[in-house]
């Protein structure tokens, strides 16, 4: 199948050294980060439709007064309404190990009065979110990319709260007619898979946006 160029240009412009071999976890190649200077592909006016973003978002069911966390937030597309949805009351971690994307998200919401919105630079080995905080966590085109799973997944343990969850917003591979590179795509059984093995459960699906899988994790009891 061949995929149109601005598909690809996030992808191409990874932040890693392209000529290292690729990793694996679980059978799977992880993709590479996509790079800052692609960001713009995050905030293309298609977006809504193709991801049905506001849908997603709903699908959330967020609170004035919750505490959640965008994963990965890149210039966060996500953020922004989260954090209006939250409230004043509430909170909305921004994280990414990229500080050139939370520059950016930082550029977006200015001027939006948007005073619940905390950045943290991340690492790969470490979410860096603060443990027990978070109600929910929510990881859009973002996990497949984790260079280290097996860690970030242990970190996003400990930065829930014990009722808290953790929502995988991921590129169906099961799909063909989704149009984004293998390796920047997941299937239901490969997630199900490695969330089971780093101590989550699975308690909720939304199978109802257009590329996307929706999945959500609780804590499984040790
Ligand atoms: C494809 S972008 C998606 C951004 C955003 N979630 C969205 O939907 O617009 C993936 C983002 O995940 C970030 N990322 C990759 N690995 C990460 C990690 N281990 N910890 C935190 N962020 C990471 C990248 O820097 C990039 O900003």
């Amino acid at each position: 199948m061949r995929l149109p160029l601005f598909f690809l240009l996030p992808c191409l412009l990874a932040a890693q050294d392209a000529t290292a071999p690729p990793a694996t976890y679980e059978g799977r190649t992880i993709a590479q980060t996509m790079h800052w200077q692609g960001a713009g592909w995050l905030i293309r006016h298609k977006r809504e439709r193709e991801e049905a973003a506001t849908r997603m978002r709903e699908e959330l069911r967020l609170k004035p007064g919750m505490a959640v966390c965008d994963l990965g937030s890149g210039n966060g597309y996500h953020t922004l309404p989260m954090a209006e949805e939250v409230g004043a009351e509430g909170k909305v971690y921004a994280i990414d190990i990229q500080p050139e994307m939370l520059d950016l998200l930082r550029q977006r919401a200015d001027g939006r009065n948007l005073e619940n919105i905390e950045c943290i630079v991340s690492t790969p080995l470490d979410p860096k979110i603060p443990a027990g905080s978070c109600d929910l966590i929510l990881l859009v085109d973002v996990y497949h990319e984790f260079s280290h799973p097996v860690e970030m997944l242990a970190g996003i343990r400990k930065a829930l709260k014990p009722d808290g969850t953790v929502v995988l917003v991921e590129y169906r591979a099961e799909d063909e007619s989704v149009p984004i590179k293998p390796e920047h795509k997941m299937s239901k059984a490969q997630i199900t898979r490695e969330l089971n093995l780093n101590g989550f459960k699975l308690v909720r699906e939304f199978d109802g946006l257009p590329w996307q899988h929706m999945m959500f994790f609780g804590r499984a009891e040790p």
